[in-house]
């Protein structure tokens, strides 16, 4: 071994270097000086090539010793560096220990979720469960259950993303398949019927976007089952949820709508606040889709396990996503799920 490639030999000078650096940019620089490749460590790398074999791996383990006490050597005297600096700081004129820290910045809970929990509130408070379903679902809970078979057009309406090249996973385009589940669970388990439940979620659909279309939204679904459960009921229940969300009745019409899991179905809408004759929410029409519902169909009873003979019901879908925008007045649906601040900081 040359004693100019000898780590003890390299390391003295080089650790006095280190030690003798005044701030972190010098420091910073004998780093790059001594690890660098004109360094001690990358001079031991460069004459292995003109040792003999055996010397080879001896030199090697040199070049590894020296760079591990080099760097050892570097990072006590960052740590140092680093001390003197804050203590510099800390009794320096610029320092005033009196002044007020920094405001902490507080989250706050999003607008879905405060009519998430108002409306949580409200249908536990009349006797729901509130239920929760996966957002990856079954084609089998999220289409056929629901009385939409493989090739029925209602399925061109709810084009989604599909999660297997068999297309048996598909991310739920509606929270309607937690209706299939929730019966088989209630009569599994014993539980009813007679059972109500919510399920508010997140659900998603392939399609053009727009100031009242998102691919992904909220909605919150709604199902009873009981004796003799009637339109009445199914009524009733709406005018309750919506006097509770805006603390006052909001003009609604009910038309009939089409759903293959309820018969007979409705489209409820409500009056589109944003406008007084046309806007780009409710496309001219003045009118939101907000709240279909109708009376649970024989076929979705029995795949739910529950006899339709001795047993009736209604669901609804509400269009959480919209009753928000109607709520605070928020005028695009895109704004909800984007994440931004300055929007989210308003509530
Ligand atoms: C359904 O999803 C049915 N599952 C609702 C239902 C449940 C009917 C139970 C009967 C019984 P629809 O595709 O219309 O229906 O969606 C329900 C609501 O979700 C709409 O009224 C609307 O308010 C909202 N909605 C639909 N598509 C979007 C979208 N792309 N972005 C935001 N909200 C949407």
């Amino acid at each position: 071994m040359t004693s100019s490639h000898d780590p003890a030999v390299l390391l003295g000078p080089a650790s006095d270097r280190i030690r003798s650096a005044q701030d972190r940019e010098a420091l910073q620089a004998l780093e790059r000086d001594l690890l660098g490749k004109s360094g001690p460590v990358g001079q031991i790398l460069a004459s292995i090539p003109t040792l003999p074999g055996e010397e080879r791996r001896a030199a090697g383990q040199r070049a590894n010793e020296l760079k591990r006490a080099l760097e050892e050597a570097l990072q006590v005297r960052r740590g140092e560096l680093e001390a003197a600096a804050l203590e510099a700081e800390r009794s320096g004129a610029g320092f005033d220990p009196t002044l007020p820290p920094a405001p902490l910045e507080r989250g706050g809970l999003h607008p879905v979720t405060l009519v998430v929990r108002d409306l949580e509130d409200l249908f536990t408070s009349m006797g729901y469960t509130v239920l929760d379903g996966p957002e990856v679902e079954l084609d089998h809970y999220n289409f056929e259950a629901l009385n939409i078979p493989k090739d029925h057009p209602a399925r061109d309406a709810q084009d989604t993303f599909y999660c297997d090249p068999e297309g048996q996973l598909v991310l739920r385009t509606h929270t309607s398949p937690v209706q299939v589940r929730a019966m088989e669970h209630i009569v599994r388990e014993k539980l009813g019927p007679p059972f109500r439940a919510i399920v508010p979620g997140k659900v998603f659909r392939n399609e053009a976007v727009d100031a009242s279309h998102e691919h992904t939204f909220h909605q919150m679904e709604g199902l009873v089952v009981g004796k003799d459960v009637s339109v009445g009921h199914l009524i009733g229940a709406m005018k309750t949820l919506l006097r509770g969300v805006f603390g006052r009745d909001i003009e609604i019409r009910l038309r009939p709508g089409y759903f293959p899991f309820v018969e007979p179905g409705f489209e409820l809408d409500a009056r589109c606040p944003f406008c007084a004759g046309g806007c780009r929410v409710c496309k001219q029409s003045t009118w939101i889709e907000l709240l279909p519902c109708g009376m649970v169909h024989p076929n979705v009873l029995k795949a739910g396990g529950i006899d339709p003979e001795q047993w009736s019901g209604f669901a609804f879908g509400l269009g959480l996503s919209r009753l928000v925008m109607l709520r605070y007045g928020i005028d695009d649906v895109r704004h909800l799920l984007s994440g931004d601040l300055r929007f989210l900081e308003q509530f």
